[in-house]
């Protein structure tokens, strides 16, 4: 079965980013020239889904604002004499439907997922995390490749994984394959949540997105709630591989680059980056940052 449904969560709180985030959602925040979201929505709408679910909370209602088919806007564009800006607004038109639910209370990414479970029925499904965009301008199609490998091998999930430094794995949750024969393409014998350099079984970091079939909501509600009383996608993972499920991993390539808005560091690297590559202003920018940092 084709897949077209893609659940996007972007219900957390963002703590590790206050203040921006007390009332903005820090899917909302400005990379380069456009939210995070919108990278996101974009690259899916790429790989060919056709319905996507936020699920949200009470300070996300921007996220929903921004998707909207804003005519007010169009008409005062076209009224003041400012069509060519109307490009910027072509994202409105995809052939998108949205849709949105509440997470009520933010019990972890394995809890916003099963809040999916009555939209989804009995089609696979991709999870795409809202905060982390994958390459500069998020021009990759993993999220399409993955779903070769989804339908190929008949597989029960499919995870994007990065390549990350030893120092980095204690981060994420880190694969550990069956072998790594072919390294773009690999099933996974475990999964391991943040794991110490030293017990690491690979460096093989997920990399926020996935593909699953309904199954796993049946791992999900048997997860007990783990770090700070969050229900752990990670544990579900590794509990449908144990169980027999057939998992494989997909290796993002060197331009779909992960990167998390979810801390400082990483979110003006992100933007940083995105200013860089702006096709008006980043050379100008770069010439400043060399005469900044001289
Ligand atoms: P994070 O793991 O970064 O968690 O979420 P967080 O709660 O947003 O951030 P901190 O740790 O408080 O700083 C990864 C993605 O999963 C969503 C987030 O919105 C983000 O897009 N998420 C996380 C949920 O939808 N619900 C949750 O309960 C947790």
């Amino acid at each position: 079965m084709a897949v077209k449904l893609a659940v996007i969560p972007v219900a957390g709180r963002g703590t590790r980013l206050i203040p921006l985030t007390k009332s903005l959602p820090k899917e909302m925040l400005p990379v380069g020239r456009k939210p995070v979201v919108q990278y996101v929505v974009e690259e899916l709408d790429r790989c060919g889904l056709q319905k996507l679910l936020f699920i949200t909370g009470p300070t996300k209602i921007a996220i929903e604002n921004h998707f909207d088919l804003d005519m007010e806007l169009i008409n005062h564009l076209r009224e003041t004499g400012k069509e060519e800006l109307l490009n910027e607004l072509a994202f409105e038109k995809a052939d998108l439907q949205y849709f949105y639910t509440r997470q009520r209370r933010q019990l972890g990414l394995g809890h916003a997922i099963l809040c999916a479970e009555s939209f989804v029925g009995n089609e696979p499904f991709v999870v795409a995390l809202g905060d982390t965009i994958l390459g500069v301008n998020a021009k990759g199609r993993i999220v399409e490749r993955m779903i070769e490998v989804f339908e190929e091998r008949d597989a029960d999930a499919v995870i994007a994984f990065e390549e990350v430094p030893e120092d980095e794995v204690h981060r994420y949750g880190i694969a550990k394959p069956v072998n790594m024969d072919d390294p773009d393409i690999f099933q996974l014998a475990g999964i391991v949540e943040k794991p110490s350099a030293a017990d690491a079984p690979s460096r093989m970091a997920v990399a926020s997105r996935y593909v699953f079939k309904p199954k796993i909501f049946d791992f999900l509600y048997k997860t007990k709630p783990g770090k700070n009383d969050e229900i752990q996608l990670t544990d579900a993972i590794q509990a449908m591989i144990a169980a027999g499920g057939k998992v494989f991993g997909v290796r993002v390539t060197a331009q779909e680059h992960r990167f998390d808005i979810g801390n400082y560091e990483s979110y003006f690297l992100a933007f940083l980056e995105f200013a860089l590559a702006d096709p008006d202003h980043g050379d100008a920018i770069r010439e400043k940052i060399k005469q900044m940092v001289k």
